[in-house]
């Protein structure tokens, strides 16, 4: 990984994703996790405030960016529940089939390079009736918003540690294998448009 990939970008992520908007959007997803939690991307940690302690029996939170667990250690060592890191990408989960009861997926399958492999490891390690939460920016259904999103994503995919502003977070989800149960859209505000539409909710 570059030095500006270890050190810098864990910082601008940490900002960019800590806005209040955004923080919003974790109240709705995150409390509904229960018994044993996979995160997948955990990054800087935002989340681990966002968890329901009466729910959660453990959560791993899977994260391959050394940057990216430094920037969280802190929220890392004062969470109030069982937390153990997993320093492995999404494509490799080292957990058993069926052996998780919640996926919460925030702000990470636009990044994650083989999002198919990824997404067939997170329905192996889901057990039948468990839920996946997410709540994912993505592919905006105005076509001139579409436009730009195609036209900044090869600079934007740079800057932002492989971030992409154009993928259809549902449809990556379905072809991994899950059926969507519950979606909900809106362009957060106070955020450029290409990067703002975003899809919540829960797939199973
Ligand atoms: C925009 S950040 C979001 C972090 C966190 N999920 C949140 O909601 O704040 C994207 C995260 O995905 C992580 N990531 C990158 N490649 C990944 C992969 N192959 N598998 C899992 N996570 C990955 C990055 O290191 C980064 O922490």
């Amino acid at each position: 990984m570059s030095f500006y990939d270890n050190n810098v970008l864990p910082h601008v992520i940490n900002l960019v994703c800590g806005s209040t908007p955004i923080l919003r959007q974790r109240e709705k997803i995150v409390p509904q996790a229960e018994g044993r939690v996979l995160e997948v991307g955990m990054g800087s940690g935002i989340n681990i405030p966002y968890y329901d302690t009466n729910k959660v029996e453990k959560v791993w939170g899977l994260e391959p960016s050394t940057g990216m667990r430094k920037k969280a250690q802190k929220r890392v060592d004062a969470a109030p529940f069982d937390l153990e890191w997993l320093d492995l990408p999404g494509e490799e989960i080292p957990l058993d089939d069926n052996s998780v009861d919640t996926i919460v997926l925030t702000y990470t399958l636009c990044t994650i390079p083989d999002w198919k492999a990824a997404v067939e490891q997170m329905r192996r390690v889901l057990r039948p009736g468990g839920k996946l939460l997410f709540s994912e920016h993505g592919k905006a259904p105005d076509a001139a918003i579409q436009v730009w999103q195609d036209r900044v994503n090869p600079i934007w995919m740079k800057l932002a540690g492989g971030c992409h502003l154009n993928r259809d977070i549902p449809v990556l989800l379905q072809e991994g294998g899950f059926k969507i149960k519950d979606l909900d859209t809106l362009y957060v505000p106070k955020t450029p448009k290409i990067a703002a539409f975003t899809f919540w909710g829960y797939a199973q």
